[in-house]
């Protein structure tokens, strides 16, 4: 119990999609080839390789007070609405006043499969 497993293989590029993880959303963002020949140092930290795809996989609550943010794939970011903070497409912080990026389950891989948990 308390164990999620996502097949990775099912993501589209650059589509958010919002599974689920002991009742908290987690958000699964598989990279386009231009996100991740951008990404900076500190996105790079955040990335998840599956397969040799590129992933943002995290907790999708603001790290501010728990809401949950909306993503904007035309601005390739996340905007929370209850007090403005904002975050990348890594899930890095962007916009106080969330202290932290989104944080990342613990999880590990087997294959195409993450297991969250
Ligand atoms: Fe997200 Fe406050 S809960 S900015």
């Amino acid at each position: 119990a308390g164990f999620t497993t996502l097949d990775m293989s099912i993501y589209k590029e650059g589509e958010l999609v919002t599974e689920k993880w002991r009742g908290k959303p987690i958000f699964v963002l598989k990279k386009t080839a231009e996100m991740v020949a951008k990404q900076t140092e500190n996105q790079k930290a955040r990335d998840i390789v599956v397969n040799g795809e590129h992933y943002m996989v995290a907790i999708g609550l603001c790290t501010h007070l728990g809401c949950i943010p909306g993503y904007n794939p035309d601005e390739q970011s996340f905007l929370c609405a209850c007090h403005g903070g904002m975050f990348d497409f890594a899930g890095d912080v962007t916009k106080a006043p969330p202290p932290r990026g989104f944080d990342i389950p613990p999880f590990k891989i087997e294959g195409s499969k993450m297991i969250l948990g």
